[in-house]
This record gives structure tokens, sequence and C-alpha cells, in this order.
């Protein structure tokens, strides 16, 4: 099994590095190829994603993304978050999953992770007006919405379809979309919410939530906000599928510059996403278990900053390797 793993920006090489510590614990003999990706590899080359590192992703079974993005080039033409876009497109992982989970909160967001506003066309005209546009294809909802649903039927079969009908034409496709799908899948209960509803929803009643299933940006707000309700962003993994080739596991989390280099970040949430790589990207569900466990034995012994402890990065790591060894 060949992962290539992306350290990311900032906090990143801190956290894909206990990643890859854990990883190489729980499954002997994995190949873990380290490639450059983000503000790195434009320092390097000028591109954040080079093709030497596309063509090691498309070959791999898998690939481990640290968060990427940096204060340096947050005004520049050439941005690391553009390689992300790039980086997702191409391998088409139009599914992304982002599970929150404490106590009566057990929801998973499945986002539109490759169209709508993000890949639609954009520019400034000569007036200065700027402009960034949704659009969405039939297909690349029902896509989506067929992986909502099968998730769904493994979970407690309710689907939350979340748009903006009352507004967006693409929402009204959106509905009129999942609604006929819906009949496909009578074992699955499914209801409509408008999204600034479900934002309110969230906090004031995350229990309520099964499948949360949205496009890409509402998709990107709702994540964080479903990871503050269950425990904090630094908790939060996410997992990108398409229908063949790797997937993609990368934190819900930013690359939080003001925490770079300072070894406090914390690296539950990069746990989590290779907990996901495990089980989705390699099919490797018990490895799997066994690293959530361990995570949680790590933050409720000695909590990070961000929890209200004091336990560095590096710590969590050693903690979880312990715990690993220990149910080995
Ligand atoms: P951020 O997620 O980096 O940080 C938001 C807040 O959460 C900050 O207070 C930060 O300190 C805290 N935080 C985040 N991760 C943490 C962790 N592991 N442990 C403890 N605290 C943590 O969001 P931002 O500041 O808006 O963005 C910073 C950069 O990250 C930007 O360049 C943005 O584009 C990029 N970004 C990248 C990804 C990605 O690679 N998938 C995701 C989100 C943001
Ligand atoms: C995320 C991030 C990315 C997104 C950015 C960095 C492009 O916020 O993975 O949630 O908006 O998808
Ligand atoms: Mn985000």
């Amino acid at each position: 099994m060949r992962i290539v793993v992306l350290p990311g920006d900032c906090i990143g090489p801190e956290l894909t590095a206990e990643a890859t510590r854990a990883l190489a614990a729980l499954v002997p003999g994995i190949e873990l190829e380290q490639r450059p990706f983000g503000a790195a590899a434009i320092r390097a080359c000028g591109d954040p994603l080079p093709d030497a590192t596309l063509s090691a992703c498309r070959g791999a079974d898998a690939v481990l993304k640290g968060p990427i993005g940096d204060p340096e080039f947050d005004a520049a033409e050439v941005r690391p978050e553009q390689g992300l876009l790039r980086l997702r497109e191409a391998l088409d992982v139009y599914a992304n999953l982002r599970p929150a989970r404490r106590g009566e909160v057990d929801l998973l967001i499945v986002r539109e992770l490759v169209g709508g506003l993000y890949f639609g066309a954009r520019g400034v005209r000569d007036d200065g007006t700027a402009f960034d546009t949704c659009e969405y294809h039939p297909a690349q909802v029902e896509r989506i919405a067929r992986r909502a649903f099968e998730l769904a039927r493994e979970r407690r079969r309710r689907v939350t379809s979340v748009d903006k009908a009352n507004v967006l034409e693409t929402s009204r496709l959106w509905r009129r979309v999942v609604s006929e799908l819906a009949a496909g899948y009578p074992d699955v209960e499914l209801d409509h919410m408008l999204v600034d509803n479900c934002a309110m929803q969230l906090v004031q009643a995350p229990g309520r939530f099964d499948v949360i299933l949205t496009e890409n940006m509402f998709g990107d707000i709702l994540s964080d906000e479903a990871s503050a309700v269950s425990g904090g962003l630094g908790l939060a993994g996410s997992a990108s599928l398409g229908d063949a080739g790797p997937g993609l596991f990368e934190p819900v989390h930013g690359s939080a510059p003001e925490l770079a280099g300072r070894g406090i970040a914390n690296p539950a949430g990069m746990l989590r996403s290779t907990a996901l790589l495990l089980a989705h990207g390699l099919g490797l569900p018990e490895q799997a278990r066994r690293l959530d466990a361990a995570v949680d034995r790590a933050l409720e012994a000695a909590p990070p900053p961000d929890l209200g402890g004091s336990a560095t990065t590096r710590e969590i790591g050693d903690a979880v390797l312990a715990a690993l060894a220990r149910d080995a």
C-alpha cells in the first residue's frame, strides 16, 4: 500500500508527522511518500500543485494531506488554495464526508466538493466589478445525493438536504434532483431545509441531524459550525471520495498560521482524517477503529490547549502510539 503525504503549510507538517507515525505503527510495511504541495511548492517551483505531485497522487492508494494556506501568499496571484481546488478536481473527489460526533450529536455532512461557486466562471470587469458564478449540472447533484442516501442507509436513515431554494436557481435544481432520487430510497427519510435555518438549528439542536447533504460552499461553512458544536475545529477530520481512484484525506481546519512552529496545534483532526483513510481509502476498518480509540484516550488523558489543557502536538502523538501499543 502506497500513500502520498502532502505535509501542507504552517501547522501542516507538525500534524502530518504525528499522522505518519501512527500509520506506520498500524500498517507495517506501508509506503509513505512525501511530495511538495501548497506554499512550499510555490516557493520551490512557482506552482502549488506540481505535475510530479499530481501524478504521484493519481498513482497512490490514498492521499493524506495537511492543511495548506500561508499569509505570505494571501495577496499573491498564485495561492496554495488554488492547488487544493485543482487537486480535488483532478482526482474528481466529489463527495466530501465531514462527520461530527459528541454525546447526542452524531451527524455526517456530505458536501459536494468539485462544483458550484468554487469552480464557476469568475473575474473582474473593466469597471472594477468582481463576479463568481454558481453552476450545477443535474448529474453533479445526482451523484452526490446518491452518495448521501447510500451513507444514510448505514446510519439512522435520515437525509436533510440543505439549500437556498427560496432564492437560487441552482438550489431549485438541487431540490428537484434530490427529491426525484429519494423515490428510489423509500427507506430513507428526506427533508429539505434552507441553509440559514440549518445554520441556526445546528447550534440549537444539532442532535436532530443524521446526514446533511449540501452543495460546496454551504458545506464548507456548515462543517466548521458542526465541528464547533461537537468539540471544536481541531478535532474534525474529513474524507473526500470519488467513484474510482484514490481518496483525499485532510482535516476540516486550516493551517492556523498563528500556531505554526509552536508545537501546540491539536493533531486530532489530522488523526481522525487518517482513521478515515484507513477505513475508506485502504479498507482497514479495524485499524481505523483502533486509531480513533487511541485518539480518544490520548485526548482524555492530556488535552491540548484548544481543549483547555496543555499537551503538545508531540505529546499527543506519543500518547496515541502508546495507546496503540497497549491494545495491540
Ligand atoms: P483555521 O482553520 O486555520 O483556524 C481557525 C481557528 O481555529 C484559529 O483560531 C486556529 O488557531 C484554530 N485551529 C485550527 N486548527 C487547529 C488545530 N489543529 N489545533 C488548534 N487550533 C486550531 O482557519 P483560518 O485562520 O481562517 O485560515 C488559515 C489558512 O488556512 C488560510 O490560508 C486558509 O485558506 C487555510 N485553510 C486551509 C484548509 C485546507 O487545507 N483544507 C482549510 C481551511 C482553511
Ligand atoms: C476546507 C477549506 C477549503 C475549502 C479552502 C482552503 C479552499 O476551507 O477544506 O474547508 O473552502 O474547501
Ligand atoms: Mn473550510
